[in-house]
């Protein structure tokens, strides 16, 4: 039977976010139906609005979310009628080599990540004749999905809807960036660009992981004054200041990690986070650039006299299924702040105040949520 559902459409790149009603499909083999009840607003998706990160459009927006399942097709095991679920937007399959190498963040599956098409080639949401994929292969930013039943990641009564999309994407990208990608240990300095959804998580991770040092680089001070209550030791506006501090309290050995969470990654913050580290000492790029530009440009003579290192992250390394768990853990305990996070509530037909007011640097985090 066909469904119908509203979503933020983006038709082609540097056009505001549409709010139309869609077609939708019923869920095929091993696939479910969503309400999603609560979406992040994402940086990640705005780089489909700029053409910085181009999918293929027209394209639904949105990749973090939380909701309850309504319908599954043929053969689903992973998830029931009723679940509250987060959605997860790297559908892991748990039998692919990346994951039965523990990589699950590398899953085979993101293979539909830029088209939406489901595993079977097809598409879930329809306009007339124009077939529509969601970002990530989820499409957050609509009252319904259809999704992979490997998307579906349980979400506990305990845990609210909204608390669920931030655990779907921000939450974990930052934290996994500095526990696991850059393996913070403490004692260390480690110095973040940007502090935004996933920075201010990335500090959150750093603190907990016992670093010595958590500097925020950010030109924003309202960023800055928040990241003082997630974790961080010491904030700067540029990163000049953050570098000549550094310097000068470790005696001129630098930091051990530097993390880039900035909205948009350019070959300049790449150079201060690569000269801010001393011998040893990793990059960990998590922040996403314009793909049709190299946005890693370093000397390389340096990069082996120090035995520097870039290391890219996707998901903070983190495996979905088994981490979100220990992130909802932290929660409960009162080690990990989930609530502080959330700046801003949006209806969807609000979703354009909420990127704007996410590029004027208001928000740690939006978040729409379904109008009642
Ligand atoms: N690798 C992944 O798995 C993954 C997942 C999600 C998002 N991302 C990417 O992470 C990045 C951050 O996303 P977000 O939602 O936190 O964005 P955001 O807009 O909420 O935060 C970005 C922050 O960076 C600050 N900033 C901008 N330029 C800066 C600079 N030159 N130096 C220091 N700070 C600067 C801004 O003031 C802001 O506080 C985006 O590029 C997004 O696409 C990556
Ligand atoms: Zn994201
Ligand atoms: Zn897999």
């Amino acid at each position: 039977m066909a469904n119908h559902t509203r979503a933020a459409v983006m038709w082609e790149k540097g056009k505001p976010w549409e709010v139309v009603d869609l077609g939708l499909d019923d869920p095929k083999e091993h696939e479910v139906l969503v309400r999603v009840e609560a979406a992040g607003l994402c940086h990640s998706d705005d780089h489909i609005r700029t053409g910085d990160s181009p999918p293929r459009y027209p394209v639904v927006g949105g990749h973090e979310g939380a909701g309850v399942v309504e319908k599954v097709g043929p053969g689903v095991r992973r998830a029931k009628v009723g679940d509250r679920i987060i959605i997860g937007y790297i559908p892991t399959c748990g039998v692919c080599r990346p994951c039965l190498a523990g990589k699950h963040n590398l899953c085979d599956n993101g293979l539909h990540a830029g088209t939406g098409k489901m595993f079977d080639g097809t598409f879930r949401m329809h306009s007339g004749d124009t077939d529509l994929g969601g970002f990530c292969a989820t499409g957050t930013f609509s009252e319904r999905i259809v999704i992979s039943q490997d998307a579906c990641i349980p979400l506990p009564d305990d845990i609210s809807f909204e608390l669920g999309a931030l655990l779907g994407c921000g939450v974990p990208t930052g934290f996994g960036s500095a526990t696991k990608t850059a393996n913070v240990r403490p004692g260390q300095t480690v110095v973040i660009y940007g502090a935004g959804g996933i920075g201010m998580n990335a500090v959150q991770g750093a603190a907990l992981a016992g670093a010595a040092r958590v500097v925020v680089v950010d030109p924003n001070p309202m960023k800055r004054t928040a990241s003082m209550d997630f974790g961080a030791t010491h904030t700067f506006e540029t990163h000049q200041e953050a570098f000549d501090f550094v310097k000068e309290v470790t005696w001129g050995a630098l930091a051990e990690n530097s993390i880039i969470t900035v909205g948009v990654t350019d070959q300049e913050v790449v150079s201060q986070a690569f000269d801010i580290i001393g011998k040893g000492g990793q990059v960990t790029l998590t922040a996403v650039g314009n793909s049709a530009h190299n946005t890693i440009v370093l000397n390389g003579n340096y990069m082996i006299g120090y035995e520097k290192r870039v290391q890219g992250s996707m998901f903070g390394s983190l495996s979905p299924l088994l981490d979100i768990p220990r992130l909802i853990d932290l929660y409960r305990q009162g080690k990990l702040k989930l609530d502080e996070l959330i700046s801003n509530r949006y209806s969807l037909d609000q979703i354009n105040e909420g990127y704007q007011d996410l590029l004027d640097g208001k928000n740690l985090r939006g978040i729409v949520v379904r109008s009642k």
